[in-house]
């Protein structure tokens, strides 16, 4: 479903703070994979979520999309692909726009111009249903404004707004990490059940290693913009997180092994 051959990213290329994000990504997740990301601040997650996404362009690399080559393409020609969901519940939702409006915008992502979306009474019908299975009690709230929302509940609608046009790829970004506990554990919930009922491909950008191994099928680990890990049944199953640990701190001496000298 998703093919990155030799991605590099580079932010201010040539200049002195030049950062080279993802060094020579090669990756192949396959439809219906539900691979979950991992590693340190800066290690290039969001990097590589973007760069699919086509928010950045690689300076080197192709990226392929369901069988089509999208490297060239901006992000807005590729948005009908993509399903996306970050950290900050405010980025995903219109405040100002009440629940089934901005459910009616998320119908028309990567549609034509011009597409009407307004809410008429078939869609209504259809918001209603499918905020039902939230269990959130949002149904009752089609016309309130998302503004009123909590971060757990507008999260929550993002989620399933990005999920509602079955995109071929699902990106979330520590989309569960500015919630508190309780409303974290409801979207991680959610997360699951969208991804499993729809048969979703996705990407989950986590900091929390628990999660990473309890959700998914796959799971990534990066580290100084490459792929240091890379996780699939059988050995991932049954993996616990300081299993994890000290596979990290294995192959980061592997990798660090030729510049061990400037750690000393
Ligand atoms: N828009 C940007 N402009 C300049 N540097 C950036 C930009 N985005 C990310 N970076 C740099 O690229 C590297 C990878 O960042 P990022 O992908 O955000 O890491 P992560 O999500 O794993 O914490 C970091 O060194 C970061 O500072
Ligand atoms: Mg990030």
């Amino acid at each position: 479903m998703i093919q990155l051959r030799g991605i590099h990213k580079f932010f201010h290329r040539g200049e002195g703070h030049e950062v080279h994000a993802l060094r020579g990504i090669d990756l192949d997740i396959g439809t219906g994979e539900f691979v979950t990301v991992i590693g340190t601040n800066g290690a290039g997650k969001s990097t590589l979520l973007n760069t699919i996404a086509g928010v950045y362009a690689p300076e080197e690399g192709t990226i392929a999309i369901a069988g089509r080559d999208v490297t060239r393409q901006q992000e807005h020609q590729r948005a009908g692909l993509i399903g996306r969901v970050f950290q900050n519940p405010l980025d995903g939702t219109a405040g100002s726009l009440t629940i089934e409006q901005n459910m009616a915008l998320a119908l028309r992502r990567g549609q034509r111009r011009g597409f009407g979306w307004g809410v008429t009474r078939e869609r209504r019908e259809r918001f209603r249903e499918v905020l039902q299975s939230l269990g959130l009690g949002l149904e009752d709230r089609l016309q309130a404004p998302v503004r009123l929302l909590s971060g757990g509940q507008r999260q929550a609608l993002t989620l399933l707004m990005a999920t509602l046009q079955r995109p071929q790829v699902l990106l979330l970004d520590e989309h569960t990490a500015a919630l508190d506990p309780g409303a974290a554990a409801q979207v991680e919930h959610l997360t699951r059940q969208l991804i499993d009922e729809n048969k979703l491909t996705a990407l989950m950008v986590t900091h929390n290693m628990q999660q990473a191994l309890s959700l998914g099928t796959r799971t990534l680990m990066l580290h100084g913009g490459q792929v240091i890990l890379d996780l699939r049944s059988p050995q991932r199953d049954g993996l616990t997180v300081q299993d994890l640990i000290a596979h990290f701190a294995r192959t980061r001496k592997e990798v660090l092994a030729d510049d061990e000298l400037m750690l000393t």
